[in-house]
């Protein structure tokens, strides 16, 4: 579904990422680990063409998406929800909801499609005219996933999305990851430094640091390698 193929991608001329190539296969939840700086939010803003690319292919159901405008690539299903929980402070839930669907016509569809968020978060139900900005860090998340998935993601992004949550919200977090892969069969591709949580729901993953893969495989081999082991998964 997602192929990076040797990218090189940056910022002006500082270089973040080097002969970065990495595979997403339909229905796969993957994993890019790595330390702070190590280039995660860069590799997924390479996707949605918020960065440089230098050299290299980013394709998508075999289409390149080189030159293709942010507006463009949503379009085409894929959706990226950023670092740091982005919502609209001064919007209610539902509004904030509202701007994920903002593209979409079929109303129906759309009505069904945030029942399903409701569904997979009862506490944004629960608070759904209350504005962003009051809500909890781990309300404000759950919001961002949810007005990701009202776009209907084929291919879903998400920058750490367990950053600065109570353990007892990271795991809630991951299993609804889970779930929208299983039941909707949506494709996820995760950057994380919680290494442990995020290996133990996805399929494989990749080491990323300094810009660099160091390493890939399934999520159960990358769990017991001994350098993944005393690099990233110590704390967790
Ligand atoms: N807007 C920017 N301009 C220049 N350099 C940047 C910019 N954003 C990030 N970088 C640099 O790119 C590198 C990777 O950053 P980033 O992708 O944010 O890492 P991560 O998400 O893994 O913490 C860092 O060295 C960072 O300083
Ligand atoms: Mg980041």
């Amino acid at each position: 579904m997602l192929k990076i193929e040797s990218v090189n991608a940056g910022y002006r001329e500082a270089v973040v990422l080097h002969e970065m190539t990495i595979e997403v296969n339909e229905g796969e939840i993957v994993t890019l680990i790595g330390g702070n700086g190590a280039g995660k939010s860069t590799t997924l803003m390479t996707i949605s063409g918020l960065v440089k690319v230098f050299g290299g292919d980013v394709l998508f159901e075999g289409t390149s998406l080189l030159g293709v405008t942010p507006e463009k690539i949503v379009k085409h299903g894929v959706i990226h929800v950023p670092e740091g929980r982005r919502i609209f402070p001064n919007m209610s839930v539902l509004e904030n909801l509202d701007m994920g669907s903002m593209l979409r016509k079929n109303r129906a569809e759309i009505d069904k499609d945030r029942e399903n968020v409701f569904e997979l978060f009862p506490i944004l139900h629960e608070r759904r005219n209350q504005v962003g900005s009051t809500l909890s860090g781990g309300e404000q998340q759950m919001l961002a996933i949810g007005r990701g998935l009202m776009a209907r993601p084929k291919l879903l992004l998400l920058d750490e999305p367990s950053l600065g949550l109570a353990p007892i919200l990271v795991q809630q977090i991951f299993s609804v990851i889970r779930k929208i892969r299983d039941d909707q069969g949506c494709t996820v591709f995760l950057v994380e430094q919680n290494a442990n949580q995020a290996l133990q729901v996805s399929d494989r993953g990749y080491v990323l640091a300094t810009g660099e893969i160091k390493l890939s495989g399934e999520s159960d081999i990358l769990l017991k390698n001994e350098d993944v082991k005393n690099t990233y998964l110590g704390a967790s």
